[in-house]
């Protein structure tokens, strides 16, 4: 499905994106895998090489300004080209609005809108330009390009709790449509994946104690126990998705089987909130 095309995924050491970078892999991707966390994302690559796939790791913190622009030209380094790239890496630092820090609000900012907003902007040239110098020379378009931004339920509905999170999954929609209709002219698509209950460690009980270090701050992940058990009545299928599950809400609108779909949110919720 996705032979001789490059996947550029952020987040990919861990939980969804690491689930997606298999399975871009699996059908046909050269995957480059990025985190901040150097060891689970060498993980990954060594399972896809593994499985006879093609990946490079390349680590860093999407949300540091020059980062976006160091894994794009490493990627074309490697693999010589972008067809895709998914907007997955991030964290949540939840607290009640009216005791939110500013630092915690703009941290989330930082890290599910003004990353993705310049990862797009640093693949401009492999991914736009390059697409309308192939317009102008051949008529149309000579690969398959697409972005595919990760959002929350959390952005579309509201999530106690999450108003800098909320606010950031729902901004990456608006950013969605617009690069949409920005580069739908290129033959760009640019689509969105709305998680619900996804078992990752964002997600696991917060008593297990996952952390994550973001510039010397350490915040703790996870959702109180009695939280997650409720959360179980809300979705018709039962149960949270697998990070599986969820990768592949991210490979349906990657896939030429999208190819007409561009601008849309898509809800991989297991039907909560329908
Ligand atoms: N798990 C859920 O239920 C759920 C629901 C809705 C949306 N999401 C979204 O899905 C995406 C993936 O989350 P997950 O559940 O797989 O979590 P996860 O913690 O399992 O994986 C996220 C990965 O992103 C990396 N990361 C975090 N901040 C980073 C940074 N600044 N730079 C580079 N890498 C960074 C982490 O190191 C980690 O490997 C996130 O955008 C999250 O908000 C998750």
């Amino acid at each position: 499905m996705f032979e001789n095309q490059v996947a550029v995924i952020t987040g990919a050491g861990r939980g969804i994106g690491a689930a997606a970078a298999r399975l871009f892999a699996k059908y046909g991707a050269r995957v480059v895998v990025s985190d901040l966390d150097t060891e689970p994302a060498k993980e990954v690559v060594a399972k896809i090489k593994q499985a006879g796939g093609e990946a490079t790791a390349v680590i860093g913190d999407v949300t540091q300004p020059d980062f976006p622009d160091q894994l794009m030209q490493s990627t074309i380094e490697t693999f010589g080209k972008i067809n895709i790239l998914v907007n997955n890496a991030g964290y949540t630092w939840d607290g009640m609005a009216h005791k939110m820090t500013d630092r915690q609000w703009q941290a989330i900012l930082d890290v599910h809108l003004t990353a993705p907003f310049r990862l797009i902007r640093a693949a401009a040239p492999y991914m736009r330009d390059l697409a309308k110098r192939e317009i102008a020379q051949y008529g149309h378009p000579q690969e398959p390009r697409c972005i595919v931004n990760v959002s929350s339920t959390s952005g579309l509905h509201g999530n106690i709790g999450q108003a800098n999170y909320a606010a950031a999954k729902m901004g990456i929609v608006g950013l969605t449509k617009t690069i949409a209709k920005e580069w739908g002219g290129f033959g760009i698509r640019c689509n969105a994946v709305a998680f619900g209950f996804i078992d990752t460690r964002l997600t696991r009980p917060k008593e297990e104690g996952h952390t994550i270090t973001v510039q010397g701050q350490q915040v703790r992940l996870g959702i109180p126990e009695n939280l997650r058990q409720m959360a179980h009545a809300f979705i018709p299928l039962g149960r949270p998705a697998t990070p599986e599950e969820a990768a592949g809400g991210i490979l349906l609108l990657a896939s030429p089987l999208a190819a007409y779909i561009t601008g849309h949110t898509l809800e991989v919720t297991g039907g909560a909130g329908i």
